[in-house]
């Protein structure tokens, strides 16, 4: 039973946590094909037919395949960003998009959570397990310390507004790939000129870099304040970037250098 649960885990990991039918189905039972014994029988040697020459351009046809759709994705997000609005039709925007494939695997679009009139804005990397299940952006245990770093400095979600560069959970909560980040980020960017922030702070190095172009870490990242602009606002944003909390769990260190941040976060917001 203990193995089963193992298992189960395992798969869930994985990303396998969709059923695809409502019945199991046993794909060992399926029909195996008839092996044939082959005949041997003498017979004039074939000729030697001439290979066929390597076959560039067939190979790029499948990349230019996916570049096409890639760029397709990406305009059409493009398209209703630059028409969103308001936020809500920014957020049914991005509710009704298709072109993001680790949508298929998600139970749920986490758009944000927290207050949209708030001065601080922060935007993670992609929802996890409990935010796929919740539609609520860091609401799982690495949200619980999001949540208890941003009380320390007297910033709950009544006085903060989140969410993350991408808006559905990739599958096993592996990375998300440059393309994904690619194709929510005209999304991201609209989202950012809506709420209008007086501070952002990019939370994680997966965050900070897809915000930042850059392809620095985040241990050189954090400490230090950026200005960002987005297509959609003429004026600049300051930027703060911190430690992802899951990181924090697991490397309780850099704790100390994160209170930092905080507090210097807690200086770039006006009190009022
Ligand atoms: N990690 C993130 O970056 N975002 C979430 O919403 C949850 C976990």
């Amino acid at each position: 039973m203990q193995n089963a649960a193992e298992i189960l885990e395992w798969y869930i990991n994985a990303g396998v946590d969709e059923a695809l039918d409502d019945e199991p189905r046993n794909y060992f039972e399926a029909a195996e094909p008839a092996k044939t014994v082959p005949e041997i029988v003498a017979s004039a040697p074939e000729p030697v037919k001439p290979r066929p020459a390597a076959r560039a351009p067939a190979a790029a046809v499948p990349a230019s395949g996916i570049l096409s759709s890639l760029a397709a994705s990406i305009a059409e997000a493009r398209r209703l960003a630059d028409e969103a609005v308001t936020l809500a039709d920014l957020e049914k925007a991005v509710r009704e998009f298709e072109g993001c494939a680790i949508k298929r695997t998600a139970t749920n679009t986490v758009f944000a959570d927290g207050n949209p009139q708030a001065k601080l804005m922060l935007i993670g990397e992609a929802p996890g397990a409990d935010e796929d299940i919740k539609g609520i952006p860091f609401c799982g245990v690495s949200g619980q310390l999001l949540d208890k770093m941003f009380a320390a400095i007297g910033y709950d979600r009544e006085r903060f507004y989140i969410t993350n560069t991408l808006f559905w959970r990739p599958p096993g909560n592996r990375a998300p790939t440059n393309d994904e980040l690619a194709i929510c980020k005209p999304f991201v960017e609209k989202h950012i000129a809506l709420i209008n922030p007086e501070l952002l702070v990019l939370v994680g190095g997966v965050a900070a870099k897809a915000m930042l172009g850059t392809e620095t870490g985040i241990t050189r990242l954090r400490g230090k304040s950026y200005t960002y602009r987005t297509p959609y606002m003429d004026k600049e944003y300051n930027t703060a970037v911190i430690y992802h909390p899951s990181y924090l769990l697991r490397q309780p260190s850099h704790k100390k250098a994160t209170w930092q941040d905080l507090l210097a976060i807690k200086t770039l917001v006006s009190s009022s």
